[in-house]
């Protein structure tokens, strides 16, 4: 092979080689600021950078449609909790008093051997081993050996996204701090 191929050839390679490294980086530097900015935005969502910014993963509807927030209470009466796919498993999202949207969540993903949960208006019962959850997701019948875990749900406008972690406020702990029933669950 003649010298200017051979240097014709490295450059090449460098260049691709540069050119996905590149990519790369810019595509983990745009996930770390939208990783960012999901956190930001859920602290302080009326700061100008998140006004139009919904923090999440866009909650759809088991056909795959995007739920809207004005749809969600116009259908939804509070106390319900109404599944949605968007994480990497479902989730319910939890109506309140006004009706609102709750800031949090529920996965349907049962905490004994993973099956999905149904909500039957009352409770959450897994149709694999009967084991039930109350409106919180805490167990009321084995034999799951623990409370459904919390997801963070936000809003901006009429959408709604998901985010695969607690909540700011972990609705059980208002619970127990009232000594009965939650302040905005019927
Ligand atoms: S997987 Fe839900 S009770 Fe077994």
């Amino acid at each position: 092979m003649s010298n200017s191929r051979r240097r014709f050839l490295h450059y090449a390679i460098g260049s691709s080689l540069g050119t996905v490294a590149l990519g790369w980086l810019a595509d983990f530097s745009s996930q770390a600021q939208a990783l960012d900015l999901d956190q930001f935005c859920l602290r302080y969502p009326y700061n100008s950078r998140c006004v139009s910014y919904l923090p999440g993963t866009v909650a759809v509807d088991p056909a795959g449609n995007a739920y809207s927030v004005s749809t969600l209470l116009a259908q939804h009466t509070a106390g319900d909790r109404v599944i949605a796919e968007g994480l990497e498993k479902p989730a319910f999202i939890v109506i309140t008093d006004g009706p609102v949207i709750a800031p949090y969540g529920l996965s349907a993903v049962c905490t004994h051997l993973g099956c999905i949960v149904d909500w039957n208006g009352e409770a959450f019962v897994c149709p694999c081993h009967g084991s039930r959850y109350d409106a919180l997701g805490q167990v009321t019948r084995g034999p799951a050996p623990k409370a459904l875990a919390l997801i963070t749900v936000a809003t901006n406008d009429d959408r709604v996204g998901l985010l695969d972690q607690p909540p700011a406020e972990d609705p059980r702990e208002l619970e127990r701090e009232v000594g009965g029933a939650h302040p905005t669950c019927v």
